[in-house]
């Protein structure tokens, strides 16, 4: 075993350090929480991280301002306790969609966000929303992107045969939607997309091909409204079978009920769940190989 390295993930994607640990033939250690009555957190690791390249993994999601914190307190248990270098893997980054201050003295708190996590020597972000910004290091000179979908077209190859095409549900979609469809060689339709508030999209029709199967392929999947937008619009023109895959699926509400009336749900395991069923691990080790 490497002890260059130590992977200390937090229990929600303890699988994903698991697999990374395996892969690299390193350590691992799952982070230990508990919350103090008052609400705080106490944070542990089980093993030592001296002198050792420390790698941080969380999806900074379910309640993500309490992800924030208790990555924080975990980055300081790495420096306190002699780490060589501190990296942070983020399956998921929240608040990349506010990506400029869109109207006069309101947050941009992509910029901001990674301001919180300046202790680390290295901010890892798997596929984080960037739209008006086209990178992380622009945001923060510690900071890149790592995308999956090499992980997502390898498993479409795997899983799904034959006649079908790619929808990419807005223009937002077409930096992973454009791409997967490449490595298929498959043909992709991009909608574009309105949005009038949290729950309130439209987008214009394109013309689908009735005789075949789409998979719609989005980055976030959080109310559900984009991907049924698409999907409504698929199915008015006939489309066969039809299968939503998400890279993060956030899943707020009723979003996964409703996109399931339309098509089936997939998603990669950057925020674990039910759907989460892409394993994102590869693409970690990959990036992580480098600092080996
Ligand atoms: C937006 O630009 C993103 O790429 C997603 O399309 C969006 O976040 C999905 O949100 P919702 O599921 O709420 O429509």
């Amino acid at each position: 075993m490497n002890k260059k390295m130590l992977i200390a993930a937090f229990p929600e994607v303890s699988d994903i350090g698991k697999r990374i640990a395996m892969a690299l033939k390193i350590e691992f250690t799952e982070i230990e929480t508990r919350d103090f009555p008052d609400g705080e957190y106490k944070i542990k690791f089980k093993k030592s991280p001296n002198n050792k390249i420390v790698v941080i993994i969380n999806s900074i999601t379910k309640d993500p301002d309490e992800r924030i914190v208790e990555t924080i307190l975990a980055e300081g248990i790495a420096r306190d306790y002699k780490a060589k270098k501190v990296i942070l893997v983020a399956t998921y980054l929240p608040y990349m969609r506010q990506d400029t201050h869109f109207v006069h003295y309101d947050s941009f708190s992509a910029k901001h966000i990674l301001e919180v996590f300046a202790g680390f020597d290295r901010i890892i972000v798997i596929d984080p929303h960037l739209h008006r910004i086209k990178s992380m290091h622009s945001l923060s000179p510690k900071a890149e992107s790592i995308t999956v979908d090499g992980v997502i077209a390898n498993y479409i190859k795997k899983n799904f045969r034959g006649n079908f095409e790619i929808i990419g549900p807005d223009s937002e979609s077409e930096q992973w939607s454009a791409k997967i469809a490449q490595m298929l060689h498959k043909k992709v339709h991009i909608l574009n997309k309105t949005r009038f508030g949290d729950n309130k999209i439209k987008q214009k029709n394109v013309s689908l091909n009735k005789s075949k199967n789409y998979i719609v392929i989005d980055d976030i999947i959080s109310t559900g409204h984009t991907l049924i937008g698409a999907l409504k619009m698929a199915k008015e023109q006939g489309a066969k079978k039809l299968v939503c895959i998400g890279i993060h699926g956030l899943l707020i509400g009723n979003a996964n009920k409703m996109i399931k009336e339309y098509a089936s749900l997939l998603t990669t395991n950057t925020i674990p769940g039910k759907y989460a069923k892409i394993d994102v691990s590869p693409a970690i080790v990959e990036r992580l190989r480098k600092e080996l």
